[in-house]
This record gives structure tokens, C-alpha cells and sequence, in this order.
């Protein structure tokens, strides 16, 4: 999946989204050395763990998701160390004593190949005991096959954007597919439609506690919220706290 299309419009979209940001900042806090966030994207957990001093080194395969975190950074004079690479395949010298994988990066990884793959090169750069955390969205999608507005209109320059969507849920191959159609209206009225399309794979939890435990990782902590609730039938994250097993 390559969100090199969608940087301009994923910093408009998810700029606001802070839910998850107490949870790092407090993991970063308290982390004995160097961290390294997987799919850190357009920087917006990397810039926040950067100005509050940590040491986040950012994994992200696509240049233009990458070009928009330093721009972004250095509008702000920070400067965010980025990694463009895969997590299936990166390598990088250094050994952490704490990975993060914010916001789904990990449903971008469609088969269970691919999943352990970068499960265990995650785990071959955590330092022995390291922690893993990550945050996955329940699986509990909206109307399939309807279009809605996302409750996003962007202004600039008198131009006016709309973002609308819809989803195709592939129950068998666990899959969502989600359609974007993204409409600028000029100040003239004329209208310019853009379409995205985003691929994602869902988990179960149990799934990803026998994934974890296949890739060497210690049977996780499962909360339902970024502050440390129960997952339950209301839960809208499921977030993974293990470590790696030796
Ligand atoms: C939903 S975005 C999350 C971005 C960022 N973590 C945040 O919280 O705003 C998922 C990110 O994972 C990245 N990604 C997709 N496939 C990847 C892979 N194989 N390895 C590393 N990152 C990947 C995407 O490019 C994208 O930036």
C-alpha cells in the first residue's frame, strides 16, 4: 500500500487526532534509551514524541508521506529523524528497548506471510525484554457500500474540499477497501474530483496474540482504550502492550 497519493490529504484529515498521544508520549517518558515508531507517516506521533524531548527514530516506506513530516517540522524548527524503509525488511544498526506502531500501521500487512515477517524484524531490533505496543482499529465498520461525508471540508485559497467515502468490507479476506473521493470546488465553481483508494486488513484480537506469540513476543496486555480500559463489546481500539520474549 503505497500513501504516497494521500499525504496532502492525510495531514488534513488526521492533523486534529490526539487520542493516542498520552499513551506514546507516557511509553517515550519512561523508555530507557532510543524508540522507533513503525509507519510514523506525515510525523504526527513523531514530532509530538520529538518536542517532548525523546529520541524517535521514524520507520515510513512512502517519500511523499515522508516529505510532508519535514516540511511540516521544519515550519515547527523541529527536526524529526526519519527512516524511509519497510517493516518487513528494514535493518537498521541501533537495538530498541521500546517499538511503536501507531493508528493501524500494522493493517498494512495483508497476508500472514507478510504479517510475521515484519513481526519478527520488529522483534529482531528490540533489545532483549523490549517493549512492542501498538494500536489496531475493532473491527466494526460503518453502512458498507454507502457514501458518506466524512465530516471533513477543508478551506484554502476561497477553494473549498470535501471528503467523501466508501467501504467495501471483504469478510472472507478480512479486508477493507475504502474509496475516497475527494472534491475541490475553486471559487469560480468548477469542481475537481480526486480518488484514493485504501487497502487495509483487519485483526481479531486473538489473532494477533497467536501472531505475537508465533513471532517471539511475550503474550501480550490487550486494553480497549489508550487509557488502559477494558476491550469490550464498546471499544473502538484494541492496544497491545508485549514485549520480546527470550
Ligand atoms: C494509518 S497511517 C499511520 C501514520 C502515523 N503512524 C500516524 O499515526 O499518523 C499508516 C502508515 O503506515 C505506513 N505503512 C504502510 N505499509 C508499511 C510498511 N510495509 N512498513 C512500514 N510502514 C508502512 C503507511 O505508509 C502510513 O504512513
Amino acid at each position: 500500500m503505497n500513501y504516497d497519493d494521500f499525504a496532502d490529504l492525510y495531514d488534513h484529515q488526521y492533523d486534529l487526532y490526539r487520542d493516542d498521544l498520552h499513551l506514546y508520549g507516557t511509553l517515550a517518558d519512561r523508555a530507557s534509551g532510543p524508540i522507533l515508531e513503525i509507519g510514523s507517516g506525515t510525523g504526527r506521533v513523531t514530532a509530538y514524541l520529538t518536542r517532548r524531548g525523546a529520541d524517535v527514530t521514524g520507520l515510513e516506506p512512502s517519500a511523499g508521506m515522508i516529505r510532508h513530516a519535514q516540511q511540516r517540522a521544519e515550519r515547527d524548527g523541529l527536526t524529526l529523524q526519519i527512516v524511509q524503509g519497510d517493516m518487513r525488511t528494514f535493518q537498521l544498526p541501533e537495538r530498541y528497548p521500546l517499538v511503536i506502531a501507531p493508528f493501524n500501521a500494522l493493517m498494512h500487512l495483508y497476508t500472514p506471510n507478510e504479517q510475521l515477517q515484519a513481526l519478527q524484524n520488529i522483534r529482531a531490533h528490540l533489545q532483549p525484554g523490549g517493549q512492542f505496543v501498538f494500536d489496531l482499529s475493532v473491527p466494526r465498520y460503518g453502512a458498507a457500500n454507502t457514501m458518506r461525508h466524512e465530516g471533513e471540508t477543508f478551506h484554502a485559497n476561497g477553494a473549498r474540499t470535501d471528503v467523501f467515502l466508501v467501504q467495501r468490507h471483504d469478510e472472507v479476506k478480512q479486508g477493507i477497501v475504502t474509496e475516497y473521493h475527494v472534491d475541490t470546488t475553486a471559487p469560480d465553481g468548477t469542481l475537481k474530483r480526486r480518488h484514493y483508494t485504501l487497502t487495509q486488513r483487519y485483526y481479531t484480537r486473538y489473532e494477533v496474540e497467536w501472531l505475537l506469540r508465533c513471532a517471539g513476543f511475550e503474550s501480550p496486555r490487550v486494553t480497549g482504550s489508550f487509557q488502559g480500559g477494558p476491550l469490550d463489546t464498546f471499544s473502538d481500539v484494541m492496544v497491545f502492550h508485549t514485549r520480546r520474549k527470550d
